[in-house]
């Protein structure tokens, strides 16, 4: 039995110079396995350095996209208020630079004299009275036309602009008139606003005034084209902001 075990393991134990290779062999591969390890080290140090690198130009990239795009956004609202200000220099013969820039402070939305509101201009006339169709006239010589009420605020700004003159009889032209049954403004848009006086005066027409110091709701008069009034004229500003 003795016998038989050693021999059992002598089987197994491999011969002196068999051994000797072996572990040259083993250290070779522990050799050679360490400078895998070592390459697959130094790549993977390498390789994060690259993604590291990767990311920060990445992030970097997206920067500097954020900013490009920020400049296109105002690169074309730039372009969208120049073509707006052709469009409106465009509806002039004659365009008056001088009263809407000056060197030092460049443009206006506004000519002199003229009042900003909602990006629109307004001009109260206070110099002389005119008919209806007089003041109109004066209004479309500025490239503009009588006023015409199309929100709620409007008659508000108006209201504040406007003041007493002469007698209560008189007041500012708008540009609203009746055509048939219906009171029609300058723009061809039929009046659904209504701002009537609640007691009329005796002697109406067929051209809407505005008579001043009222509740804004309540302060348009019918008036005769002949009568003789201030009047406000309304018109597209030059530069939207
Ligand atoms: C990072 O960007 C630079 C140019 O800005 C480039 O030269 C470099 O190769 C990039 N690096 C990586 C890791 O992509
Ligand atoms: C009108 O004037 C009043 C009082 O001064 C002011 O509170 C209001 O904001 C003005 N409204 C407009 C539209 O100008
Ligand atoms: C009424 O207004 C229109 C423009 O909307 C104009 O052509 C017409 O001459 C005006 N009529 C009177 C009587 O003012």
């Amino acid at each position: 039995m003795m016998n038989g075990a050693l021999d059992f393991h002598n089987i197994h134990k491999p011969p002196k110079g068999e051994e000797e290779s072996d572990s040259r062999f083993g250290s070779l591969c522990l050799g050679i396995v360490s400078a895998l390890l070592t390459a697959s080290i130094i790549i993977i140090i390498r390789m994060s350095g690259v993604l590291y690198r990767q990311e920060v130009n990445l992030s970097e990239m997206k920067m500097k996209m954020e900013i490009l795009e920020n400049r296109a956004e105002i690169l074309l609202r730039d372009r969208n208020d120049l073509n707006w200000m052709l469009g409106v220099i465009l509806t002039f013969d004659l365009f008056p630079v001088r009263d809407f820039c000056r060197e030092n402070t460049g443009c206006q939305p506004c000519r002199r004299g003229w009042t900003l509101f909602q990006h629109r201009c307004y001009l109260f006339h206070e110099d002389g009275w005119f008919t209806w169709q007089e003041a109109r006239q004066l209004c479309q010589d500025r490239h503009a036309d009588l006023v015409v009420i199309d929100n709620l605020e409007e008659p508000e700004f108006i209201s504040n602009r406007t003041d007493f003159y002469f007698d209560k009889y008189h007041g500012y032209w708008l540009g609203l008139n009746q055509t048939g049954s219906s009171w029609v403004w300058v723009d061809g848009r039929v009046d659904t606003l209504g701002f009537w006086m609640q007691k009329p005066f005796s002697f109406p027409g067929k051209n809407a005034l505005l008579v001043p110091n009222r509740n804004p709701t309540t302060s348009w008069a019918k008036a005769d084209s002949e009568f003789k009034n201030r009047f406000i004229c309304e018109g597209k500003a030059l530069t939207r902001s």
